[in-house]
């Protein structure tokens, strides 16, 4: 990726055109082109997707296309599904589509690929076998009581694609209440625990590692808390109450889980694309398996449609296109999120690991600095956002391109309501295009401000199993284009490991030296009443 800004020569096509459009009007745009509606806009894999409130044009749109062509995405894209070591500083393939893959679906991959995917197969079958056997109540406690209320304990991918899913088709919900906890602060765990009954409830412990700390210090606290509650041991708890879900079954062996209480899924599934294997266990707990594998059967079609289409046909290319022509070449540097349907509200929060732990990235797969990647993901549901930060998309001093995504039909028989909320999306998005004038400068709103509008028939699991992958491969195209690893997130490892340290120093006080000023501040601070 060449450094920005290049001198005019070096500059790679899009930047040139996105220089000549920076001040392009979009209502222009409209108005000298009355197909510009149809012309940029693309029907695929049920969805709509309309992105003619972009600041492209023809000219722009194809160099963004030969972009792609030159980065070699179509052999990329063959090369993650044929297993090939895409995760390069992992050493790893990336392989969550076989997760979602039918036993008959073995011609689209390639030959590493092919060799796990019978394994994959027998994963999914193990999880949703465990999934009826606690949906019919077949699980007794240690107590001898039938296993009916669950507690999902993980955080990050082993956390928000279920969580997430699990509220976006509430509607769905046929099975036992589940309850999600993440966060180590003790709050949630009081909260998780409010009106539980230890004797009927099953744990689930999803980590990949099997080692992360919020998750295993809240698995052993409700592991204590069942024990305490019914008067067994933790070691009954563990063997009759306790699933674990993971990539390393040593771990959770060693931990005390019992081997057919361990669901496992592969190295090769990255935690944020993960939602497909195994740990999708409290998705087929509280909907059933039949909607698992809608869920599946939605985002492998998109699968299907990113290996048999090219160009300005492929949705998920032209969603990356368009966000790396607002991030990187208009320079756009946040990118909001907001669903019209509040059942996915959790949404905004799955893409912000899905897309910034992927590409917050400032280097190269070659260790060269990369510059304008991923923008800043954020976003709440609407119609609550236009009373909260909509002045500002509006009127703010940046400007910050919207995703807006909505079901064209209800799954609820509020008809009005539903004709509002899609009224009000339709109409925020031509209110940032066409804004409003007045001689108050108060008053006055620009318009001209990006978005695209991503049209579902509805929110069932089959549309939002394909709107997640459509997003998966959104971001995978975008790091082939901006020539980064999406599979790694080194990162997070400094401030878990420095959380050791404070956390021994808020222990001992003693300990705390060679930390910081404003650090020994803060635990001082901590340490006394003042
Ligand atoms: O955020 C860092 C991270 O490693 C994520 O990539 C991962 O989804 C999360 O922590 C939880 O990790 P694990 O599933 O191993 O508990």
């Amino acid at each position: 990726m060449t450094t920005l800004p290049p001198t005019a020569s070096s500059a790679p096509d899009p930047l040139l055109h996105a220089n000549r459009l920076a001040a392009a009007s979009l209502n222009t745009l409209f108005s000298t082109d009355a197909a510009r509606a149809q012309r940029f806009s693309l029907r695929a894999c049920a969805m709509l997707f309309d992105y003619s409130k972009q600041h492209l044009d023809e000219a722009a749109r194809q160099a963004l296309l030969d972009w792609a062509n030159e980065t070699h995405l179509t052999a990329k894209t063959r090369e993650l599904f044929d297993g090939l070591p895409v995760n390069p500083s992992e050493g790893r393939a990336a392989l969550h589509m076989l997760c979602r893959a039918p036993a008959s679906s073995m011609g689209m991959f390639g030959a590493s690929a092919q060799a796990r995917l019978s394994e994959f197969c027998q994963q999914r079958e193990a999880m949703l076998q465990l999934a009826r056997q606690i949906r019919d109540r077949e699980l007794v406690s240690a107590s001898g009581l039938p296993l009916d209320q669950m507690v999902h304990v993980g955080i990050g991918g082993s956390d928000l694609g279920p969580a997430m899913v699990v509220q976006a088709l509430q509607h769905e919900h046929t099975g036992p209440e589940v309850r999600f906890l993440s966060n180590v602060d003790g709050a949630a765990l009081e909260h998780t625990l409010r009106g539980l009954n230890a004797r009927r409830t099953l744990l689930a412990i999803t980590s990949k590692t099997f080692t992360t700390l919020e998750t295993m210090l809240n698995a052993r606290a409700i592991i204590d808390w069942m024990a305490q509650e019914s008067g067994c041991t933790v070691a009954q708890i563990i063997a009759s109450q306790v699933v674990g879900i993971t990539a390393s079954p040593s771990t959770a062996a060693e931990f005390g889980i019992p081997a057919n209480r361990t669901l496992c899924f592969d190295t090769t599934v990255g935690g944020r694309f993960s939602l497909w294997s195994s740990v999708g266990l409290p998705i087929a707990v509280a909907l059933g398996p039949e909607q698992f594998e809608a869920l599946l059967a939605g985002a492998h079609s998109v699968d299907q449609h990113v290996l048999s289409t090219k160009g300005s046909e492929n949705l998920p290319l032209m969603m990356a296109l368009i966000g790396c022509w607002n991030a990187t070449f208009m320079q756009r540097r946040s990118q909001a999120v907001v669903p019209y349907a509040q059942a996915l509200a959790r949404l905004p929060a799955y893409l912000q690991q899905l897309e910034m732990e992927s590409n917050g990235k400032s280097v190269e797969v070659d260790g060269t600095p990369a510059q304008s990647t991923c923008p800043v993901i954020w976003g709440e549901p609407g119609t609550n956002g236009q009373h909260a930060f909509f002045q500002m998309l509006h009127q703010g001093t940046d400007v910050i391109p919207v995703d807006f995504i909505a079901a064209r039909e209800a799954r609820h028989p509020f008809t009005e309501h539903h004709r509002w909320l899609l009224a009000n999306c339709l109409a925020q998005s031509r209110a940032l295009m066409v804004g409003a004038d007045a001689q108050d400068p108060h008053k006055r709103i620009l318009g001209n401000r990006p978005s695209t509008t991503l049209l579902m028939p509805r929110l069932d699991a089959h549309a939002l199993g394909a709107l997640i992958a459509a997003y998966e491969f959104k971001v995978i195209y975008q790091a082939m284009l901006w020539g980064i690893n999406p599979f790694d997130q080194w990162a997070v490892e400094l401030g878990k490991s420095i959380a050791r340290d404070v956390e021994t120093a808020l222990r001992a006080p003693a300990s705390a030296h060679g930390l910081d000023g404003s650090t020994a501040l803060l635990l001082s601070a901590i340490h006394s009443n003042s």
